[in-house]
């Protein structure tokens, strides 16, 4: 793949990674990219790198438009070795370069890289003059790491955004008005819930400080850039850092011998004839980043085990440190299931939900097998609960 031209003199060099599979735990069907940037002005910038076993590629890449000895400044906007991995070998072509990086970058690679680059660390507004264009840093702290900044070309109203607003797709396609949006929105749905959802109230932050930049392109560190959609790219995560739900209930559950399923049902039908859309999700065969997905948006997450060893199943428990982690807020949570004799399980499960800060709904625990009646019971009292809500 050669050189894309984003604007005059702008191009991306990054790499396609077409076999990711897994992205600290997060199931990356559709692969990814790691997207560096090259500006060919008097001082020419590279922003970001790709991860180490790329590195070759995009310093081929490199060297379609410009020798990498002439490279000025290598801006860091994020240490995470998806970006920084190519450091050490552009760095050796380029060994006069400046690497332009917060407080937090320069502190974090020195731990990661042990080396004396030439590093020259920017505050929050800093710009830089790179000859005809002028580039300026914002700092966005957890977005992703204390490290994470963007940087902003204020004549051509482009936003390098590192790993906001990014998605997990690899694709011979680079813009958003080449690519299906539905697929580019539904992957960045599913970045957020499983890579950004923690840090909502730093999210709003950043997005106040880029509401003052104009802008025509974002241009982040994975997947699609977006010039066509961003309207609705920004609609969206100003959504999503609020935590904004919708009516909608999510039953997550693993089953030993169907009993815990059976409430499930019970629990389905009585969110349904309370007019509530509602998904069911086994945890044996779904993936925990794929329901993160859709507990972004919804509002009532309930959650079942049998008790086994007097604990949960250890695919529930899976599920709730992953969810514990991502932290959404604003949710309802119900714990539920069957149980032999200890039934520790369902108490458990109400417990961190708990700790995670929702507001709950009664717990169900129903002793082996439940009957018809128990079950209609069961569905009956959600009814009651939510309708009477
Ligand atoms: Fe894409 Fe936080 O690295």
């Amino acid at each position: 793949m050669e050189p894309i031209l984003l604007k005059e003199f702008i191009y991306w060099v990054g790499v396609v990674d077409w076999d990711l599979r897994n992205f600290h735990g997060y199931l990356t069907q559709r692969g990814s990219s790691y997207n560096s940037y090259l500006i060919q002005d008097e001082n020419i910038t590279l922003i970001d790198t790709v991860k180490a076993p790329f590195s070759h590629e995009m310093i081929e890449r490199i060297k379609s438009v410009v020798d990498p000895a002439d490279i000025k400044y290598i801006v860091c906007n994020h240490v995470e070795m998806d970006h920084s991995g190519a450091l050490p070998a552009i760095m050796k072509l380029a060994p006069t370069a400046t690497i332009l990086t917060s407080p937090q970058g320069a502190k974090g690679l020195q731990k990661h890289y042990r080396t004396d680059w030439n590093t020259r660390i920017v505050k929050s507004g800093e710009e830089i003059s790179l000859g005809k264009y002028q580039l300026k840093f914002v700092l966005t702290p957890m977005v992703h790491w204390p490290d994470s900044m963007v940087c902003y070309l204020e004549k051509e109203h482009l936003l390098f955004s590192n790993d906001a607003f990014g998605q997990h797709i690899a694709s011979s396609e680079r813009f958003d008005d080449e690519y299906p949006f539905t697929t580019i929105m539904d992957e960045a749905r599913k970045y957020y819930a499983n890579i950004v959802l923690p840090y909502g109230t730093i999210v709003k932050k950043a997005l106040d400080a880029v509401a003052e930049l104009a802008i025509d392109i974002v241009a982040p560190s994975h997947g699609i850039i977006w010039r066509k959609h961003l309207k609705e790219i920004l609609t969206a995560y100003h959504q999503w850092s609020a935590n904004e739900t919708e009516s909608r209930a999510l039953i997550i559950y693993d089953s030993m011998w169907g009993s815990t399923a059976q409430i499930a049902d019970a629990l389905r039908f009585g969110f349904e004839t309370s007019h509530i859309r509602t998904s069911m999700f086994h945890l044996q065969k779904n993936h925990i980043s794929d329901i993160m997905t859709e507990t972004l948006t919804a509002k009532y997450i309930c959650v079942g085990s049998p008790t086994l060893n007097n604990n949960m199943l250890p695919t529930v428990a899976g599920f709730l440190t992953y969810l514990k982690g991502l932290a959404p807020q604003n949710r309802i949570g119900m714990a539920f299931g069957s149980y032999g004799w200890g039934g520790q399980s369902i108490d458990q499960i109400d417990g961190v939900l708990q700790d995670c800060g929702f507001d709950m709904l009664p717990l169900v625990k129903v002793q082996y097998i439940p009957e018809t009646q128990t079950l209609k019971q069961i569905e009956s009292n959600l009814r009651t609960k939510i309708l009477g809500d």
